[in-house]
């Protein structure tokens, strides 16, 4: 591509508008598309940090890994952690570099495949197959993640490379994961990049790749699922493939649409690898400030309390989702994802800080931080819900003993659970 490039950025095949990027200054343009301004509906597709202007805007306050010097509302479709692995393996497998392709060239190469409803052209076209095989594919995977092998030396043959470069580097997160469709009456699986349709189930497969003595950490993450569940906190309906992979329903492909959604960082521009805004008290507010009805509000506080008592520290802010209601032009909670230990349970780590502060801190978090705020968010019986969820840790053991999980596991988990 050219220096100076611009890709077109739609939304349910309308475009809304074009974005430009100066790669020497890493600065990026935004400029609506009058007819998008001019219908005045969708107002609050993008609540923050883009305006509702016909004039260029610029951004150069985005450098950095998180944004990558795009407006975060666009960036949160880039590929993340492990997508930027598979992309950078498939494009050297082609000879080419990944530091010589632009973020905007990326977004290219996501086009239509992207999380959410956002849509990117003139995208790259990629040839496709319909039918996938998981074990296939996870062996892939492994392949991929091997760092000591080279991508020569692996043996991976195009087609399967372009296979996991379809469907692994759309959906963010460092953890392998791949997009599939399933038939729903016949269960074919098809490869879930590009399909949309009420006959198929729309899936998000983490997979199982380091399993090791009986111990998966996607079995955990189901685990955690059916608690979570128990507890009223919302989530898609998952299931485990093969007794070991974590396969979770879409929230971004519902009624055969694709629904516009942004994370917490992409949202507002805070950047979730740092401390300086990740805090729970930002997220309330930012769910207030969006005018979330105040079930939402109590539930982000479900979850928070969920996050301290089963230890979850990786509540990071592209942990939390916003979903968009196109016809009421509002935004609502997404259900929640990523709920699990994220450690490896059979190590020791010496000091874990959460990733969002509450009440100014990050770790030794007291019942009594999370009662202030309840209090600061009008959140009615905190202490009926942390003690719903307390109880809910008497599960995990029976759960985790069902699921043959290693005893030394078991009990490390359960020792890192807060009580209070
Ligand atoms: N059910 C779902 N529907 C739609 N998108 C989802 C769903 N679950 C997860 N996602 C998206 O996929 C991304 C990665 O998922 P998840 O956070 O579970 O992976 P991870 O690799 O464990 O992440 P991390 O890097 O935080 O450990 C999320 O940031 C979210 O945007
Ligand atoms: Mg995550």
């Amino acid at each position: 591509m050219a220096k100076n490039q611009i890709i077109s950025v739609s939304f349910n095949n309308q475009e809304i508008g074009k974005i430009g990027y100066d790669e020497d200054r890493r600065k990026s343009f935004f400029q609506y598309n009058p007819d998008f301004l001019a219908k005045d509906s969708h107002k609050r597709l993008f609540p923050y940090v883009i305006r509702r202007t016909p004039n260029v805007q610029v951004f150069s306050e985005f450098e950095g890994e998180t944004f990558r010097g795009l407006p975060p509302m666009i960036a949160d479709s880039l590929p993340d952690y492990f997508g930027n692995i598979v992309f950078k393996e498939w494009l050297e497998a082609t000879n080419k570099d990944i530091s010589n392709i632009s973020p905007l060239e990326q977004l290219a190469y996501v086009g239509q495949r992207g999380m959410g409803a956002l849509e990117f052209y003139p995208a790259k076209e990629i040839s496709s197959k319909s039918s996938i095989n998981i074990d296939e594919i996870t062996e892939v995977v492994k392949k991929v993640l091997d760092v000591k092998t080279s991508v020569k030396e692996k043996g991976l043959n195009d087609h399967s490379l372009l296979t996991i470069f379809k469907l692994g580097t759309s959906a963010g997160g460092a953890r392998p994961k791949i997009l599939v469709s399933e038939h729903k009456e016949t269960g074919q699986l098809k490869a879930g990049d590009l399909v949309i349709s009420e006959d198929y189930n729309h899936y998000l497969i983490k997979l199982s790749v380091d399993e090791h003595e009986g111990y998966s950490k996607e079995k955990v993450e189901y685990i955690y699922y059916k608690i979570a569940q128990s507890v009223d906190i919302w989530m898609m309906e998952s299931k485990m493939i093969d007794d070991k992979h974590f396969a979770t329903l879409r929230f971004d492909r519902q009624k055969g649409k694709k629904q516009h959604i942004l994370t917490a960082s992409g949202m507002t521009g805070w950047d979730y690898k740092k401390p300086e805004q990740s805090s729970y008290e930002n997220l309330f507010k930012l769910a207030v400030d969006l005018r979330l009805p105040h079930k939402d509000i109590e539930q982000l506080y479900r979850r928070m309390s969920f996050n301290v008592i089963f230890s979850n520290t990786d509540d990071h802010l592209k942990n939390f989702t916003f979903i968009y209601n196109q016809e009421k032009d509002r935004w609502n909670l997404a259900p929640a994802y990523d709920l699990t230990y994220p450690l490896d349970a059979l190590k020791n780590y010496l000091r874990v800080s959460r990733a969002m502060s509450i009440n100014g801190k990050r770790t030794g978090i007291t019942k009594d931080d999370l009662l202030y705020v309840a209090e600061q968010f009008s959140v009615k019986n905190p202490q009926a819900i942390m003690h719903e969820v307390v109880s809910a840790t008497k599960q995990f053991r029976v759960l985790a003993e069902s699921f043959d999980l290693p005893s030394k596991v078991i009990d490390k988990i359960e020792s890192e659970f807060r009580k209070f």
